[in-house]
């Protein structure tokens, strides 16, 4: 049995939907990670065969008001829970960002490269990073980037509503990389399957911007794509600060590829109209 932790978010649904009978999903209601002092307690009902953390704070600009939380859920637990599995040598993957590195290189970011966070968010996401490896070396460290699901409340769902509104301007020089949650997911167990240990980078492709990917949305939904206008990061003006390219790639040779993003978001863009 595989326990996952943080199912009722975007990459915790699909492991369940994934995993089916094999999985054991903990929600927020079994297992809240802020209570610091439970984590142990929680998990040790459990004989699980591998231990998957989908939870976090990933609210990137709330987390700069909240980097105390921020920072116990996305940092402290993960450590936690890290020790915790490391002292039975139960498999223990967790999910980290691209917001991780500052943005500065024009090629894709990969494994070796040196993290370098410019806002909360990514900063407690590195801290866990490092809490994790501190307590069990041999943990899976996955780090994927803008994560999009046809099922829970994201990005994409917030341009489907706005441009039911009316035009809606997005940035257009962040770049990055769309990832589908059931595409990670997958991608995922195909890397536990592997017993693959250590930082993994794990993105689809192509490169974008949230312009064009907003864009994208909005056209696979028969809509005007005239409705997503561009803006710059600048003009825009508000939120955390965010790196202007974080493409993700990987130097590792585990034969793992997610498939393309495009090939993917229209059967997502689908289950989101059924509920957005
Ligand atoms: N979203 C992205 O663009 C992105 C990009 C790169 C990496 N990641 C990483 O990928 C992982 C999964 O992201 P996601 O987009 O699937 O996240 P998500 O949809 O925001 O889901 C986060 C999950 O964490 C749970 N959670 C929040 N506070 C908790 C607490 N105190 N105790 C226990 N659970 C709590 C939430 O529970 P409720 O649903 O009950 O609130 C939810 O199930 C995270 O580690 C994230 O940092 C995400």
């Amino acid at each position: 049995m595989i326990l996952i932790i943080g199912t009722g978010g975007q990459l915790g649904t699909s492991f369940s939907n994934l995993l089916g009978p094999s999985g054991r999903s903990l929600g927020l209601d079994e297992l809240d990670l802020a209570d610091f002092g439970s984590i142990r307690t929680v998990l040790d009902r459990f004989t699980p065969d591998a231990v998957i953390n989908c939870a976090g704070h990933t609210a990137v600009d709330l987390a700069e008001q909240q980097a105390e939380l921020a920072y116990l859920l996305n940092a402290s637990a993960v450590g936690e829970m890290a020790r915790w599995s490391a002292a039975r040598s139960v498999p223990f993957v967790s999910f980290s960002t691209d917001y991780v590195f500052d943005g500065l290189k024009r090629s894709p970011y990969v494994e070796s490269d040196v993290a370098h966070p410019t806002n909360t968010y990514g900063n407690t996401k590195r801290a866990g990073e490092v809490e994790g490896f501190d307590a069990y070396p041999a943990m899976l460290l996955i780090r994927s980037s803008w994560l999009v699901s046809g099922t829970c409340p994201n990005f994409g769902a917030t341009v489907l509503r706005s441009a039911r509104e009316g035009p809606m301007r997005v940035v257009d020089d962040q770049v990055g990389v769309p990832n589908i949650a059931d595409d990670l997911a997958t991608a995922t167990l195909e890397a536990l399957n592997q017993q693959l240990t250590g930082i993994l980078h794990l993105s689809s492709a192509p490169e974008t911007t949230w312009f064009g990917f907003a864009r994208r949305i909005v056209e696979l939904a028969d809509m005007d794509p005239e409705l997503v206008q561009p803006i710059s990061t600048e003009e825009y003006g508000i939120g955390a600060p965010r790196p202007a390219y974080s493409v993700l790639t990987s130097e590792r040779d585990t034969g793992i590829e997610l498939p393309t993003w495009k090939g993917s978001l229209p059967s997502v863009v689908k289950e989101m109209l059924a509920w957005v």
